[in-house]
């Protein structure tokens, strides 16, 4: 089962509601928030207020992307504004386990995001408390940019250290997914997938979707 999930990044900030239940309606499984701080990334988005908002129209899990830095400071309030799935990112968290422990004691399913230029050795050790690992398929920061080709080695190097270490984890991917690179991404083992500009960008979302989906095989 691929889990389609939209980035509301790319969604139309004036009407976000109608947005994004027409995903829902469309077929999305899951709704993906990203949060920048302007600190480690560029761009400065969204906070646990619009999250909370979000939760109040739609019925599908809410997939929480941190690119903020002390992301301790903020998982409360997240997961209190109804995040389901949180994910931080390695290079943000001096002390990786403590945070993903933080995010599984507070309720919600922790994930570990991972830029492009970091090995994914980086979760080695944290897997076993886990989710999900997020591997970033462009650099964290904007929507609708072209997908880093090496990200599929990337999986396939996450993958094998799953399956060595006998976990059920899934794998998610976010950057660049669209009909065209959806299917080698998942061929290579990704789970859930993360498509803001594909997705928003297209006049039928209903229809982009389940070209998406049917990419997957
Ligand atoms: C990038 C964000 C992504 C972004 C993906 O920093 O984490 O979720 O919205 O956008 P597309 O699908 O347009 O590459
Ligand atoms: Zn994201």
């Amino acid at each position: 089962m691929k889990i389609i999930a939209p980035s509301i990044l790319s969604a139309d900030f004036s009407r976000l509601g109608e947005d994004i239940q027409a995903v829902e309606n469309a077929g999305a499984d899951w709704i993906h928030i990203d949060v920048m701080d302007g600190h480690f990334v560029p761009n400065i988005t969204i906070g646990p207020m619009i999250t909370e908002a979000v939760n109040r129209v739609t019925n599908l899990p809410l997939d929480v992307h941190l690119m903020i830095e002390q992301p301790d400071r903020y998982i409360a309030d997240f997961v209190k504004a109804g995040a389901d799935y949180i994910s931080v990112h390695a290079e943000a968290c001096t002390h990786l386990n403590r945070t993903v422990s933080l995010i599984r004691d507070l309720g919600a399913r922790p994930g570990v995001a991972l830029n492009p230029a970091t090995p994914v050795s980086a979760v080695e050790w944290v897997l076993e408390s886990l989710d999900f690992v997020l591997i970033m398929s462009v650099n964290p920061g904007f929507g609708g940019q072209s997908f880093i080709q090496n990200s599929i080695d990337r999986v396939r190097l996450l993958k094998q250290m799953i399956d060595r270490q006998n976990r059920t984890i899934l794998i998610q991917v976010d950057g660049g997914v669209n009909a065209s690179t959806i299917r080698e991404i998942s061929d290579a083992g990704v789970d859930s997938f993360v498509a803001g500009s594909a997705i928003f960008g297209s006049d039928d979302y209903k229809a982009t979707i389940k070209e998406l989906r049917a990419a997957c095989r």
